[in-house]
């Protein structure tokens, strides 16, 4: 879909010709749901047959007669849930964001190509609500991250009668234009933010390498003025780079560490962001068993996150300066390999025993940490991976495990991770976890044994960030298989992106220090 196909409006609804025109009905307990005085009728009769009551996802799907005064094709009345209960701003928004992904799915349902859709207004929802900008813009993304679909590989499905999403989305609301006009703006900059990062995770192994992440990030600076840099192998080798070039050492494919910048004049403060962009993860010469291997190509999902929040950053420009760096390589098995107890030396100096080549993303981000808080002396630094299969032994698939050493940051990304529908979960991390990665031969080695390995694995980050405000994102669980939700795909989620974006909107200068 074409972003400015997204549109905003207070024409009258029924006058629009659309495919599909979809009202909300909030649940009310025993009570009928609110919706808008148009639907009143249906939803009623409805009501009073206990076919309806406003349950999230619940629809009623009704044809106009001929000749009527509307000119939609379809009319649908989704039910919301109860949004005019919950006092918890997260759940309202994600609510109201799955409602958003079930028009989605319905639009799939009848193959509407278009839809018009009727803002509810603020009097039915909850006081949380109250911004008609802020739910209008949970609405949208909920629209847009709903009508996702990755098919760019499917011969078949190109065929005409095939159903490719929807072209066009228009908003309907009685008042509050320009309010809402903005949060529906900002809605389609985190959006597609997002499905940018799943177009990316999607694309597999051999079509999505570092030479790619390169040019994305070369070709959106270009569109919109941000700094574009990449350090290539030889000058990494020259840095002494020595965790990513570890890692890369059995890959024909040349590492590379990407860099994008906003560094406005007048900033007083930079975020950096870095996101493991690990293309495909083999294990190395510990190699991982090959059932599930596939799902390695979504290995460089920290990497999409932090490239594609920079996509937002870049259009709403914010005050404070935020840079993305993505340490991009695969981890492959070829004859110059590192070997399990090979002993290497990282950016800033530490030396590291690798007891495990497939513990390889605390590696590469090692460096790009080490060298990014040196070079751009940020406020705080947080980082996102798919770092451990032991998050999702701890979390599930529900919450990104968080690990930080600044607790006024997991204040900030506990926030923005809740109003992203994103929610995080922090775990400890101390003395006793670092003992676990003290090697006898050198500095510290890379695996922890199997007590607690998302801790250790920050445990080894820590080393790298010195007193820098750090907050560490493992999102191994919540990259893909997601917790199910109708504006969450099968496949990558796009997790940690609209998050970032939530930090960086929501930044107060002086707050972490
Ligand atoms: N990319 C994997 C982590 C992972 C595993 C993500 C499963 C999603 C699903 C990471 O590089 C890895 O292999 N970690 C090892 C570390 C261990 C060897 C200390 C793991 O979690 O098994
Ligand atoms: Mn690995
Ligand atoms: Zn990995």
């Amino acid at each position: 879909m074409k972003k400015d196909h997204i549109t905003t409006t207070t024409k009258a609804a029924e006058t629009i010709k659309t495919d599909l025109l979809v009202y909300f009905a909030v649940e009310k307990k025993d009570k009928m749901p609110a919706c808008d005085a148009a639907v009143k009728p249906q939803v009623e009769k409805a009501f009073e047959l206990n076919d309806f009551s406003g349950k999230a996802a619940e629809q009623i799907l009704f044809y106009p007669p001929d000749p009527s005064n509307i000119s939609a094709a379809r009319i649908l009345v989704l039910g919301t849930g109860p949004v005019n209960k919950e006092k918890d701003k997260g759940a309202a928004l994600d609510m109201l964001r799955e409602a958003g992904g079930q028009v989605a799915k319905v639009c799939a349902s009848v193959k509407a190509k278009d839809v018009v859709i009727c803002l509810p207004p603020p009097k039915h929802l909850s006081p949380a609500l109250a911004d008609p900008d802020v739910s209008a813009g949970a609405l949208a993304e909920g629209v847009i991250l709903g009508d996702y679909r990755f098919e760019k590989y499917k011969e078949s499905t190109k065929k005409k009668t095939d159903y490719l999403g929807l072209d066009a989305i228009k908003f309907v609301c009685s008042d509050n234009l320009e309010s809402i006009r903005q949060g529906v703006e900002k809605a389609k900059n985190s959006a597609f933010a997002a499905c940018t990062a799943r177009d990316m995770a999607n694309e597999p192994g051999n079509h999505w390498t570092s030479a790619d992440f390169a040019a994305y990030a070369e070709q959106l600076a270009a569109d919109t003025g941000l700094g574009y840099r990449c350090l290539e192998k030889k000058e990494m080798e020259q840095m002494g780079m020595g965790g990513i070039l570890a890692v890369n050492q059995g890959s024909d494919v040349p590492a590379r560490m990407v860099i994008l910048e906003y560094l406005p004049e007048e900033r007083s403060e930079t975020i950096l962001l870095v996101g493991k962009g690990l293309t495909f993860d083999s294990g190395g010469i510990s190699i991982k068993p090959s059932a599930g291997m596939a799902d390695m190509k979504y290995d460089m999902c920290g990497g999409a996150a932090v490239m594609c929040a920079m996509q937002a950053v870049a259009l709403e420009k914010p005050d404070v300066g935020v840079v993305a760096i993505v340490p991009a390589t695969d981890n492959m098995s070829g004859s110059k390999a590192i070997h399990p107890g090979d002993i290497i030396r990282h950016y800033n100096g530490v030396t590291s025993e690798v007891i495990n080549t497939d513990a390889e993303g605390r590696l590469i981000l090692a460096d790009a940490l080490a060298w990014g808080i040196e070079y751009f002396k940020p406020t705080c630094v947080l980082d996102t991976a798919t770092l451990t299969g032991a998050v999702i032994m701890g979390l599930g698939h529900h919450y990104t495990g968080l690990v930080s050493n600044n607790d006024a940051l997991v204040k900030a990304v506990e926030t923005a991770g809740n109003l992203a529908g994103e929610p995080v979960w922090r775990l400890p991390l101390n003395k006793h976890y670092e003992k676990q990665i003290e090697s006898k031969v050198a500095d510290i080695k890379n695996t922890g044994g199997k007590p607690a390995g998302t801790i250790t694995a920050a445990a080894y980050l820590l080393k790298f960030v010195g007193k820098t405000p750090w907050a560490h994102l493992d999102i191994a669980g919540t990259a893909w298989d997601f917790t199910e939700k109708a504006y969450i795909p099968k496949g990558p989620s796009g997790t940690a992106t609209r998050t970032f974006i939530n930090l960086v909107r929501n930044w107060k200068k002086g707050n972490v220090k």
